[in-house]
């Protein structure tokens, strides 16, 4: 990338003269295409220092010169993974086991990790707990599904547009966000009358409506209602009804880069 406003193109670029301790020059075979890629080559990501020019790429699975596999996330640099050899922190890396592969990997594990981390390392959930996903249908919001009823989802409840596809991914209730206001908003108050955890890639005007129509039908208002904000695909800004804050114990948290440390973030990669 050259500019911002510019498709990327294909160049050569020069690999530093000298590694870290801990860096290697890898072979890349497969790179993440992840939303956090598509807006670090627009600089609109809330990391962005708008430096330039810069290889994309934040992560993917690469040969390591002992020849072994691995799944990696880069440092913030310019120096990213969609290029045919990038410099890899090996700290930064986990081994993958035979067998794996490499596209799955790399397209699945940022995606995955963005409910893993949130609900391992944001809160404190615990299994048999219930789980409402809002923006389901996308990467991330059908690996939450998966993940939330790996660490023991009592119920999971998928929300997006045209989510009645999901009940193969193991959701036991779906919400479609698509169709007449009113019932979108009867069928969101029913599924969050009892939820305990909010996983959020929408943001936006839905969390908006979804608080409008879940806190006036909370069944016990002492429960507490964990609304984790993760992604923003909707709208990078919501109006949170102030009603909704008194009314019930509704705790807003957010988990990605920042919130979650690099540390626990490649302590979970394994
Ligand atoms: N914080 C973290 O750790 C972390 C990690 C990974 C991802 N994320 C973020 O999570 C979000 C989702 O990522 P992803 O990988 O799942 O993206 P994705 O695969 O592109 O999916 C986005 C989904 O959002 C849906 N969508 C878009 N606009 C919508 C709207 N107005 N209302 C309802 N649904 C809408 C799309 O469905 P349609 O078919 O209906 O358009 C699509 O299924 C992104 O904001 C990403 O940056 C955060």
């Amino acid at each position: 990338m050259t500019a911002f406003d510019r498709a990327p193109r294909y160049q050569d670029f020069a690999l530093p003269d000298s590694l870290g301790p801990h860096e290697a020059v890898v072979d890349v075979l497969a790179v993440g295409l992840h939303p956090r890629v598509r807006s670090q080559t627009d600089g609109s990501h809330y990391t962005s220092t708008d430096e330039l020019p810069l290889v994309p790429g934040i992560d993917g699975v690469a040969r390591t010169p002992d020849g072994k596999l691995r799944y990696f996330i880069l440092p913030h640099t310019r120096l990213g993974s969609m290029a045919e050899q990038t410099v890899v922190d090996l700290r930064r890396s986990v081994e993958l086991p035979d067998g794996a592969n490499p596209i799955q990997i790399a397209a699945a594990m940022n995606p995955a990790m963005s409910s893993w981390i949130a609900l391992r390392r944001r809160i404190d959930f615990q299994p048999g707990q219930s789980v409402l996903i809002m923006g389901a249908t996308g990467n991330a919001g059908r690996l939450a599904i998966q993940v939330a009823k790996k660490l023991g989802a009592g119920r999971v409840t998928a929300v997006g547009r045209g989510a009645d596809r999901l009940s193969d991914l193991g959701a036991d209730a779906t919400v479609c966000l698509d169709g007449d206001e009113r019932a979108v908003s009867q069928a969101l108050g029913e599924a969050g009358r009892d939820v305990d955890v909010v996983i959020d890639y929408l943001w936006g005007q839905p969390t908006h409506d979804a608080l409008c129509a879940i806190v006036p039908r909370r069944v016990d208002d002492g429960q507490v209602l964990t609304w984790i904000q993760i992604g923003s695909v909707a709208g990078l800004e919501s109006s949170i009804p102030s009603a909704a804050l008194r009314a019930s114990r509704l705790q807003l948290v957010g988990s990605g880069q920042g919130s979650v440390s690099t540390r626990d973030i490649v302590a979970a990669l394994a």
